[in-house]
C-alpha cells in the first residue's frame, strides 16, 4: 500500500475537506528549498512549509544541534526546573528583541503564544487593581490562530463561524478607527493586538509603518497594552529581524513562533516588558500567572532555535532578505498591469499577487486551481483564496527566485488566456 493509501485510511488533515480533497503529497525527504515525494517529484517549497522554514530543510547544523541536545536532555518539566538551552535562548532573544522586552515566557505554537499574550494582558490589569480593563481590540482582517482565544481576536471567517457561540467579544477596528475607539472605550480596554506590518492569513495585507507607530502612540496615550503578534513576521520575514522595527516600536507583549525554531520543532515565546512582568510579582499567590504547557521550553526546540540564530548572524541574512525583496519587487511588479491582477505587493521575503475575483476570500475556487498549476511545474504554493503569495526559505538562490517568479507570470497569464 502506498503512503497515500495508508494515510487515507487513518489520518485527518488540517483545513482539509476529507471528502473531496485531492490526495496529499507524500513527502519522504527535504533538502534545502526542495521537498521530495514518494513518487519521485522534486518540489520547491514556496511557502516555507507554512511560513516556518527559513534555512531550508534538513540543514546539517540544525540537525546536529538537535542530535547533540538529545544526548544531554531531551525534555524536562519547566515548572521548578530550568536548563541551559532555555536560559541561553532567553538571553539571546532579549538581546535582539526590540529594546525593553526583557522577560521570556515559553509555550509551544503560535496560537498558544497568542493565548498567553491575551491572558497576560487581562491578568495584568486584574493584578494592577483595574479588573474593568478586560476588553481586547483587534484589527480587521486579523488572523492570530485557531484556539478559542486566538480565534476570538481573529477576523470572523469561515474558519471561526461554527464556533461563534464560544468566542469572547472583541472590538474590531481598522487602524484608522483606533483613535476614536480608544477615546470612547479606552478605559475598559486591556490590550490592542496587531500583526505588525503584514497581516498574514487574513490576505497577506501589508500596512504602513506609520500606522504601526500610531498604534503604539495611541496605546501609550490611553494606557492600553500593545500586543505584537510576530508569529509570522518575526525572524526576518518582513526584512527586519522583527516587524516592529519598521516603526521603531516596542510593544508591551510580543508573540513569536514559526521561524523561532527554523521550522524544526513546535515552540513559541511570549516576551514582555519589565512593567508587565512586575505586575505578577507578589506575595499574594493569586497574582501568579497560572499557565503552562507540557512541552514548555522543550530543550530540543531551544537548542535548534539557538543554532538558527547562529545561522542568521553568520549568514548576514537580513542583507540576503533585502536582496530577495528587491528581486521579488522587480520580478512581480510588471504583473500588476495584467487585467487578471488586482494588486502586487512585496515586503521582505514575501511577494504577493492578488488576483481579481468575483467571490474573493479563502474559499475562492481559483486557489485550488493555482495550487495544481504550480505543483505541475514543481513548485509548492498554496494561495489564500485569490491571494497568491511566495514566501521561500532564505536559502533560495537568485536563479530559483527568477524561475518561480517567471512561473508565476506564466500561470497568471495562462489564467487570462483561458478566462
Ligand atoms: C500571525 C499569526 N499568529 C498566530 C498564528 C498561529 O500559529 P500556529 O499555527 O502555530 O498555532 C499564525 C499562523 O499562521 C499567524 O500567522
Amino acid at each position: 500500500m502506498s503512503l497515500v493509501d495508508r494515510d487515507k485510511a487513518v489520518v485527518w488533515h488540517p483545513y482539509t475537506q476529507m471528502k473531496t480533497a485531492a490526495p496529499p503529497l507524500a513527502i519522504v525527504r527535504g533538502q534545502g528549498v526542495y521537498l521530495y515525494t514518494e513518487d519521485g517529484r522534486q518540489l520547491l517549497d514556496g511557502i516555507s512549509s507554512w511560513w516556518v522554514n527559513i534555512h531550508g530543510h534538513s540543514h546539517p547544523r540544525l540537525n546536529q544541534a538537535i542530535a547533540e541536545q538529545a544526548k544531554k536532555i531531551e525534555h524536562v518539566i519547566f515548572a521548578g526546573a530550568t536548563h541551559e538551552p532555555a536560559v541561553e535562548l532567553a538571553e539571546r532573544l532579549v538581546g535582539i528583541l526590540p529594546a525593553g522586552l526583557t522577560r521570556i515566557f515559553y509555550s509551544d505554537n503560535g496560537s498558544t503564544a497568542v493565548e498567553v499574550a491575551i491572558k497576560l494582558a487581562v491578568q495584568y490589569w486584574q493584578n494592577a487593581g483595574k479588573p474593568d480593563r478586560r476588553g481586547i481590540v483587534a484589527l480587521r482582517h486579523a488572523y492570530h490562530g485557531d484556539t478559542i482565544g486566538a480565534m476570538s481576536v481573529s477576523e470572523e471567517s469561515v474558519f471561526t463561524q461554527p464556533f461563534a457561540p464560544l468566542l469572547f467579544p472583541v472590538d474590531r477596528v481598522h487602524p484608522g478607527e483606533l483613535e476614536d475607539h480608544l477615546k470612547a472605550h479606552g478605559q475598559r480596554i486591556a490590550a490592542v493586538i496587531v500583526e505588525p506590518m503584514l497581516q498574514g492569513a487574513g490576505g497577506m495585507i501589508i500596512w504602513p509603518a506609520e500606522s504601526l507607530a500610531r498604534v503604539r502612540e495611541l496605546c501609550y496615550r490611553h494606557g492600553v497594552l500593545m500586543i505584537a503578534d510576530e508569529v509570522l513576521t518575526g525572524f526576518g520575514r518582513t526584512g527586519r529581524m522583527f516587524a516592529c522595527e519598521h516603526a521603531s516600536v516596542t510593544p508591551d507583549i510580543i508573540c513569536l513562533s514559526k521561524a523561532l525554531t527554523a521550522g524544526y520543532l513546535p515552540m513559541a515565546v511570549t516576551a514582555v516588558t519589565n512593567a508587565v512582568y512586575g505586575a505578577f510579582l507578589s506575595d499574594d499567590r493569586a497574582k501568579t500567572f497560572f499557565h503552562g504547557h507540557s512541552f514548555t521550553a522543550n530543550p530540543l526546540g531551544c537548542a535548534v532555535a539557538l543554532a538558527s540564530l547562529d545561522l542568521f548572524e553568520e549568514g548576514n541574512l537580513l542583507e540576503r532578505i533585502g536582496r530577495l525583496e528587491r528581486q521579488l519587487r522587480e520580478g512581480l511588479s510588471p504583473l500588476a498591469a495584467l487585467p487578471a491582477v488586482a494588486d502586487v505587493r512585496v515586503i521582505g521575503g514575501v511577494g504577493v499577487v492578488e488576483l481579481r475575483s468575483d467571490s474573493g476570500g479563502y474559499l475562492d475556487t481559483i486557489g485550488p486551481r493555482l495550487y495544481e498549476e504550480f505543483l505541475a511545474r514543481g513548485i509548492l504554493l498554496r494561495p489564500l483564496g485569490n491571494v497568491l503569495y511566495f514566501m521561500p526559505p532564505y536559502v533560495i538562490t537568485d536563479a530559483e527566485v527568477d524561475w518561480v517568479v517567471g512561473c508565476i507570470g506564466d500561470v497568471v497569464k495562462g489564467l487570462e488566456a483561458r478566462g
